[in-house]
């Protein structure tokens, strides 16, 4: 086998022509700002090495990845009861979708989409007298990087175009699956996906997904070994929402996109992976980081 860091410097020749490809977010005006071309790749070995290569000191706003630490977190304080408000299915639908929302009466597939993030916000929301900062806190403990900052600037812009996400939320609400209010939960969800990072420390963030529940940076026994099958088991039915299925055909790793272009993959006992490219497919995950991810995998031992 090749060694990490030849091997991340081989994906970056490898994925130029993707990095290219694709359209940066533009529904978040803050986000459309993002630049094609550029490419990163960072991985943590559960040994606690890091190996990196590409544009390793831009930094970029986690999005949707977040979702992956604020469920660890909502589960940390509900455990399983947090499954009464929101399942454990793929959803088939896009991440904004609103339609299958009303058939199933305010309660949405999984975490992962915005509705069961939003939802999952709120939860958090009830057991944290402050959220964000809590939330940004953990980042910073669990990336290794105590400097960790939230974008202002985009989380002001996607507040401001929040109207999906508002419907969605007012939605659950009058099914009753809401229990704080809903500008403020908006709020506090939108802060979450604007912690900027790069890809090392957003490697090092979900290191605990790779090491039985246990950072390596902090050294906290963040949930429980099995929580960590089952969160890892989600991430690889939805965490690429309505392409998840064939990220895990490509891919074969539990992972969680962002709009922003970054991608995190999890090969338990081994390693956590983080990529960040700003094009994106019809599906909103990045292009090159789906296809270095899965020149990544044709060269580790699943
Ligand atoms: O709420 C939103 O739409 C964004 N803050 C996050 C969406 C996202 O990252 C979807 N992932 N590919």
């Amino acid at each position: 086998m090749l060694d990490y860091q030849t091997l991340l410097e081989k994906t970056c020749q490898h994925v130029e022509p993707f990095s290219h490809q694709g359209e940066v977010a533009t529904y978040i005006p803050a986000l459309a700002e993002q630049k094609k071309g550029q490419f990163a790749i960072a991985l943590q070995t559960i040994d606690g090495k890091v190996y990196s290569a590409g544009d390793v000191s831009n930094k970029f706003t986690v999005q949707s990845v977040s979702k992956a630490l604020t469920l660890t977190m909502a589960l940390q304080r509900y455990g399983d009861d947090l499954w009464l408000r929101v399942g454990k299915e793929p959803s088939g639908t896009a991440f904004n979708s609103l339609t299958q929302l009303e058939f199933e009466q305010g309660k949405p597939r999984n975490p992962f989409i915005n509705a069961g993030a939003i939802v999952t916000a709120d939860a958090l929301y009830s057991r944290l007298s402050a959220p964000i900062h809590a939330v940004l806190e953990k980042f910073r403990a669990q990336s290794g990087n105590s400097n960790v900052v939230i974008n202002r600037t985009v989380a002001n812009s996607e507040y401001q175009h929040r109207y999906r996400n508002a419907a969605m939320a007012y939605l659950m609400k009058s099914f009753g699956n809401f229990d704080n209010d809903v500008e403020k939960v908006l709020w506090s969800y939108f802060n979450y996906c604007a912690i900027e990072v790069n890809v090392i420390e957003l490697a090092k963030t979900f290191s605990y997904l790779s090491n039985k529940g246990v950072c390596l940076q902090s050294g906290e026994q963040v949930i429980s070994a099995k929580q960590t099958k089952q969160l890892n088991s989600l991430l690889f039915t939805s965490g690429l929402y309505d392409a998840a299925g064939d990220f895990a055909y490509r891919v074969g790793m539990p992972g969680k996109s962002g709009v922003s272009g970054t991608i995190i993959a999890v090969l338990p006992g081994q390693f956590t992976a983080a990529v960040w490219s700003p094009g994106l497919d019809s599906f909103g995950n990045s292009v090159a980081g789906i296809a270095a991810l899965e020149y990544l995998a044709e060269y580790v031992n699943h």
